[in-house]
């Protein structure tokens, strides 16, 4: 186990990451609009990343939280998703992620989606292990870790309820 990462931990900057993807014809809903399972791939995609990121090991997802879906995405729009660690527990990490569409003619930027996904980091014998502590690098990100004991809270209700 990388005890050194574990005592030192990481900040979420550290594992941040930005996704860009065109969205193309095969994208589209039968409406014309970029299909929402689309975007959650991506944006599951881009929220592993940063959790595999922080942890520097595999990490597998265990929750989607509610995702936004605040403005339809267009075929032709550039699509971002930014995926940064917003709390960690033991072996569990969140990750906020957020997507913007670029209309990349004219540079306009809608925010379309948010959603926290959570991960857990796994050894290599597959079983939940320890991350690195997150390092809180401004107000912003010290307010989402302070609620994030009661985030987890909610989803290990969820849990219990829907099994
Ligand atoms: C991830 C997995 C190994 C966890 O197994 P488990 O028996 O629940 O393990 P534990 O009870 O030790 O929980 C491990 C951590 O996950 C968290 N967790 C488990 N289920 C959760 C849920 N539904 N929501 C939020 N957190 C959850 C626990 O709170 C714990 O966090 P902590 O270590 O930070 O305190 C298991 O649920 C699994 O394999 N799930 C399938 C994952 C998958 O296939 N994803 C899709 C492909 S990536």
């Amino acid at each position: 186990m990388k005890t050194d990462s574990l005592d030192v931990g990481k900040t979420p900057s550290e594992s941040s990451v930005h996704l860009a993807q065109l969205m193309l014809p095969e994208h589209a809903n039968p409406l014309g609009n970029v299909h929402g399972g689309v975007i959650m791939k991506l944006a599951d995609e881009a929220g592993s990343l940063a959790a595999m990121r922080h942890a520097g090991m595999h990490a597998v997802t265990v929750f989607v939280e509610s995702m936004t879906f605040d403005e339809p995405v267009e075929v032709g729009a550039l699509l971002h998703l930014n995926a940064q660690v917003s709390w960690v527990g033991r072996s569990s990490i969140e990750v906020l992620v957020r997507v913007d569409a670029e209309n990349p003619l004219t540079g306009h930027v809608v925010a379309t989606n948010s959603a926290f996904f959570v991960y857990v980091a796994l050894d290599k014998k597959g079983r939940p292990t320890l991350v690195p502590r997150l390092v809180c690098e401004n107000e912003k990100q010290k307010e989402l870790v302070a609620d994030g004991e009661k985030r987890k809270s909610a989803r290990l209700r969820i849990r219990s309820d829907n099994n």
